[in-house]
């Protein structure tokens, strides 16, 4: 048995403006009982304008750190679709504000799949020797990408970070992350895209028009889309394990809808009690979604030392993953 990242800290940080349901039908043609009933959202929170996903990035950062006994790490990652700049990458300079100048530091774009592709990437330094604690992060400002007057994405999306650290150890001992099952399908990019601000546009010659400057979901497709291939991943990463359901205490689904995370427990057969997540006071908040439902539960007391945790997600590329971890003996936050 070769070494395998272990999970030795937990952190979340979501900015102080709460946003409730009643506050968006003031401007969207919308309502609580819609939102409630259809996506299982009460409220979100949108930074103050000025703050950026690196800020959010730091403060989940500093958080995990904390609540490790390492404090530090020689390699950071973020997974981040709302970027502080198109170049360079967020991680550096989250790890200078963090005091970990000189770490390895750099993005990983998978959309709301970002965390899960990250955790999988981060466990490969560590397997390979090249780090011996890794802090990875998902952090997120949506606010600033979604299109106002679109109600279908303005109601579901919420900014937030959560981060863990993993550090060196055995595959056998508590914390141990792994197997993982990653996957994408590009043909489905036009499902969930921003379309203008990168090389194609530049390429094309002409001016976005103001709504391709946005954040643009088929809503209805994506959603079945979601729980298909959430569920398929969850058995291949199970699989992979010689595991079954039965052998899963928490399901940690992205947060991206409580129908799609409902739905996905049913076809899983995970009863509803043990469907882990927090959708309800924070929305989607892509790659923080999962990190940040870890960090909430943990605050919560709610998973145990040596818990078996599946974690699964979807997303724009499209793109979907899905890792097994033992709980590990955190201390409370
Ligand atoms: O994070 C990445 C992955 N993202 C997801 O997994 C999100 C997946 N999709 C969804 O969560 C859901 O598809 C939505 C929440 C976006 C939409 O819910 P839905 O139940 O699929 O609604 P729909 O798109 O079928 O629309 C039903 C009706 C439509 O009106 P008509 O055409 O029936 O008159 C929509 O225009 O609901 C309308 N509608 C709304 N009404 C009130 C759409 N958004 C809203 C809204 N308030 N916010």
């Amino acid at each position: 048995m070769g070494r395998a990242a272990v999970l030795s800290g937990v952190g979340g940080h979501v900015p102080g403006r709460a946003v409730s349901n009643e506050e968006l039908a003031e401007r969207l043609d919308t309502s609580d009982e819609w939102i409630r009933s259809r996506t299982g959202i009460e409220r979100r929170h949108f930074a103050a304008p000025g703050t950026a996903t690196s800020d959010l990035a730091v403060a989940a950062g500093e958080r995990a750190l904390k609540s490790s006994r390492e404090g530090t790490a020689d390699a950071v990652v973020v997974a981040t679709t709302t970027p502080d700049r198109p170049c360079p990458a967020t991680a550096p300079a989250v790890a200078a504000r963090l005091g970990l100048t000189g770490a390895a530091a750099y993005d990983v774009g998978a959309v709301c799949t970002g965390f899960v592709y990250a955790l999988a990437s981060a466990s490969g330094l560590i397997a390979t020797g090249v780090a011996e604690r890794v802090l990875v992060i998902g952090a997120e400002t949506y606010s600033g990408i979604l299109d106002p007057l679109d109600r279908s994405t303005s109601v579901i999306f919420g900014d937030g970070a959560g981060a863990v650290v993993l550090r060196a150890g055995e595959p056998d001992e508590p914390g141990a992350v792994g197997p993982f099952d990653l996957g994408s399908d590009g043909g489905g990019r036009d499902l969930i895209t921003v379309r203008a601000g990168g090389a194609e546009q530049r390429l094309s010659g002409r001016e976005p028009a103001p709504a391709d400057r946005y954040f643009a979901m088929e809503g209805k497709e994506v959603f079945w889309n979601a729980v298909v291939r959430m569920a398929a991943s969850s058995r291949a990463v199970l699989g992979r394990a010689g595991l079954d359901t039965g052998g899963i205490d928490w399901l940690v689904g992205h947060q991206a809808n409580l129908r799609i995370l409902r739905s996905l427990a049913t076809e899983l057969g995970v009863p509803a009690e043990r469907n882990l997540g927090n959708i309800a006071e924070v929305g989607n908040t892509a790659a923080a979604s999962i990190p940040l439902a870890l960090a909430d539960a943990h605050a919560a007391g709610t998973l145990a030392a040596g818990d078996r945790v599946l974690l699964t997600a979807f997303g724009g590329g499209l793109t979907w993953g899905s890792a097994l971890l033992t709980w590990p003996d955190l201390a409370p936050s």
